[in-house]
This record gives structure tokens, sequence and C-alpha cells, in this order.
């Protein structure tokens, strides 16, 4: 077991640089399959749920090699079964993609449901939609969800809820159907063309990714490729706000600024200063900084991936500002440990109502997500005094070397064993 020690009210200054984007990382490498030929992909975080996913691909007789920390080999070529199971899949949310993979390319699945963060009820009930429209035949019986066609033929499916995953796993499954397949309420991330796009240099036809009616024409076979995977939108917003909330000076580099557009406007109207370059942000703030509210929404809305990080930062700015939570049901669990710091919120609902200016104070706390990880990192580098944070499983899920980053950064942060 590890923990993170931080001593904060330190002032984070100088530059830190952004990985590659995890929720496209753990699309693209099950995608991978799809291909006839080997992919390398490159500029891939070396974190948990990349490492486990290419565990569970091992498992399944696909080879994953890492050429280096970055840099992947997936060959298929040898693929042995199409089964994921329970104890393979358990860590990971993203484990929903084999699925979509795995129909695609050899017309049946089988994968536990998905592990990953808890955050509310977490449906896939418009995946397995689409995937019946295109033909399949799924089933639930025994924890594992069954895919299976003769054959997947193009259809128009149209979305009940804006969903990533069911958009990605949707294109996965239909690139190489017969026919075309219109995705409409599509959802719009960065992560949603990155997928695309790793697609398309296979040799894939998908068009319109990144707004919401995506168009898939299915072709026959799919090549290897050579991809590049773009940086991590969230992991850059954690960053900025961290210089942010211990009113620093911090340029976050390789990222996309137009992804931080939601994040850049709102740190902008607490008074922050951000700078935009071509591949990178600084972010320079000082005391006072105003309070403001914030609803999370799809993209290009306000991630609800920074959400906690935002409340963490709201803690320290002036006034009242509230956030509105509309996409996951329970996201404000992580609440009550960053009340043990001294944050002033209450929740009720899908709002939280944060009394800012308190003087925050380091305490022992527990990550309850991957976000809430981050967000109470962010809280403890603003708080006098000595934090713990335990649980870092969630934190490894999605961060690479997070107190290497900010040690570089000026934070007094240290990984310990227990
Ligand atoms: C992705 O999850 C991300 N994960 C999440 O990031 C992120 O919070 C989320 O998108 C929203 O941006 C990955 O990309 C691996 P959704 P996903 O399907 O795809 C409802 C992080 O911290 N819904 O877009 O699972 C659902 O309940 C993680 O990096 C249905 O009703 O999210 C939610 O309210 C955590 N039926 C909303 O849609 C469905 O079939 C959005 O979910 C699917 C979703």
């Amino acid at each position: 077991m590890e923990e993170l020690i931080i001593k904060g009210a330190k002032r984070l200054q100088g530059e830190v640089t952004v990985n590659g984007a995890k929720n496209a990382a753990v699309a693209i490498i099950p995608a991978a399959i799809l291909s006839d030929d080997i992919c390398i992909i490159e500029n891939l975080p070396y974190i948990d749920d990349v490492i486990s996913l290419c565990n569970t691909l091992n498992d399944m007789g696909v080879k994953c090699e890492f050429i280096d920390k970055h840099t992947l080999k997936v060959d298929s070529r040898n693929i042995k079964n199409f089964c994921a199971t329970y104890e393979s899949v358990k860590k990971i949310r993203a484990s929903y993609y084999l699925l979509g993979a795995l129909l695609g390319r050899y017309k049946k699945a089988e994968v536990a449901f998905p592990g990953g963060c808890d955050f509310g009820i977490r449906p896939i009930d418009q995946h397995i939609k689409g995937f019946s429209a295109l033909g399949a035949d799924v089933v639930v019986e025994h924890g594992m969800i069954k895919a299976s066609a003769k054959k997947l033929v193009g259809t128009s499916i149209y979305l009940d809820v804006v969903s990533v995953g069911a958009t990605i796993n949707i294109m996965l499954a239909a690139v190489l159907a017969e026919g075309t397949t219109v995705i409409e309420n599509a959802a719009k991330e960065p992560h949603i063309v990155d997928t695309a796009n790793f697609l398309n240099s296979m040799g894939a036809n998908i068009k319109g990714a990144g707004t919401d009616v995506i168009r898939i024409v299915g072709v026959k076979k799919l090549s290897g490729t050579n991809y590049m995977i773009i940086p991590d939108q969230i992991e850059a917003g954690t960053y900025m706000m961290a210089g942010a909330i211990t009113r620093g000076d911090v340029t976050v580099k390789n990222l996309i600024p137009k992804h931080m557009e939601s994040l850049s406007a709102k740190l902008s109207e607490m008074g922050v200063k951000v700078e935009e370059g071509d591949d990178f942000i600084r972010v320079i703030a000082s005391d006072p900084l105003k309070g403001v509210n914030v609803k999370t929404l799809p993209y290009p809305g306000f991630p609800t991936d920074l959400q906690p990080q935002m409340s963490a930062l709201l803690s320290t700015a002036e006034g009242t500002s509230i956030i509105t939570e509309s996409v996951w049901e329970n996201r404000f669990q992580y609440i009550d440990e960053l009340k043990r710091l001294g944050a002033d919120i209450k929740v009720e609902g899908r709002v939280a109502i944060i009394k800012g200016l308190r003087k925050l104070t380091g305490a022992q706390v527990s990550a309850t997500d991957l976000r809430a990880g981050a967000g109470l990192v962010l809280a403890a580098l603003a708080a006098e005094g000595k934090t713990t944070i335990t649980n870092l499983k969630y934190i490894d899920r999605g961060y690479e070397f997070i107190e290497k980053k900010l040690s570089a950064l000026g934070a007094d942060v240290k990984r310990v064993k227990k």
C-alpha cells in the first residue's frame, strides 16, 4: 500500500508536459485488434488502465508488447479466444470497448461487466442497442455480456443519451460491417475524433467524428498502422488547475488549446491569467480569485472529469460557487474527503454549493475515484501543513508519475510505502 504525502501551501512554478490521452488510449488499444496486421501506438500514457488492458489482451492471445514506455505494438494475428473474464477486466471500465472490437472483427465477444470508477449507475444499454441494431444478438448472463452475429449490417442508430462509450463502441463494431452506419446524437469528445482517426489510418471510412452525426461506410478489412495519440485533456486541465490553486505560474506543454476552451474560459472568469500558445497554456494566478458557477456537460461543455478538481479550486476562491453535475448521477462522493481539508461545501442532489475563501488545512484523506483523487491532490497542494492521501490505485489509473511532475513544479510531494 502506498500513500502520497503532500506538504502544501507552496506556489507552483515552471513547466509540465502532458502525456497521451487515457480515454483515447483505452479505446485505441482494443481498436487495434480490428486490424489484420500489426499496429504501433505511440504517445500512450504509462498508467495502470493501459497496463491492465494490455494484460487482458495478452490473456486472449493478442501480443501487446511495449517497445518503450509510451509505444505499444499490438499483434492480434494469433488471437486465441474472444472472452475477457471478470478477473481480467475488473479494474477497467473501458473493457467494454473489447465488445465492439471483437464483435466487429470476429463477430463474437464475451466480456464481463466492466469495473472501473464507481460514481453511480453506469448503464451500457446504448452500447447494446447499437450492437443489436447492427444485427448482433446480445445477452447478459452470469455477469458476462455475450454478443454474436452471423454478419453485421450498417444502419441508422440514434443514441438516447450522449454517450462517449456507446459512440466509440458502435464505431468499432461498424467499421467492418456491410453498408453504411449512421450514429446520430453522437458524443463529440476529442478521444472520439482520435479513435476515428486511428481507424481511418487503418483504412476505415468514418466521417463526421467530432460532430453529432457520424457516418461509417463499412470496409472489407483494415491494415496495420503507426499512430500517435492526442494529449490528455483531463491531465492537462488538472495541471492548469494545480497552477491556479497554488496561485502559481505554470506552463502546461503538449496540449491542444482548443480542447481546453471550457476550462480556460472558467479560469479567466475567476481572474486567472491564461495565455495560449500553439501547444501550451500558461496559467498565472494570484489572490484573490473569484468564485464562478460551473455545469458539467458533454464536450465541448465543461468536462465532468475536471469537476472534482474544480471543486477544490473553487474552495479557495472568493464568494459562493455552484457546481452542477449533469453527466453522472453521483459524482460528489469525494466531497466529504474535501471537507476534511476544511472545504465548505454542501451537496444537494446534483448540485454542490461551495463557500470559498476558507483556509484549507492538511489532513488524512482517501481517494474515492480517479478524478476525485486528483481533486484531493490539488486541495492538498493549497492546504497548509501535511496531507496524506491513500487509495492511490485510483490516481494511478490515470496519471503518470503525478508526484514527479508536481515535484518538478516545486511541490513537496512524496510517495511512500505504508
Ligand atoms: C467516458 O465514460 C469516460 N471514460 C469517463 O471518464 C467520462 O467521465 C465519461 O465518458 C463522460 O465524459 C472513458 O472514456 C473510458 P458515457 P463512459 O457513456 O463512456 C449515461 C475518467 O475519469 N449512459 O459518456 O462510460 C451514463 O449513465 C472517466 O477518465 C447511459 O444512460 O461515459 C452517463 O450519465 C470516468 N447508457 C452518461 O450517459 C449508456 O449505455 C454519459 O456516459 C451509456 C451511458
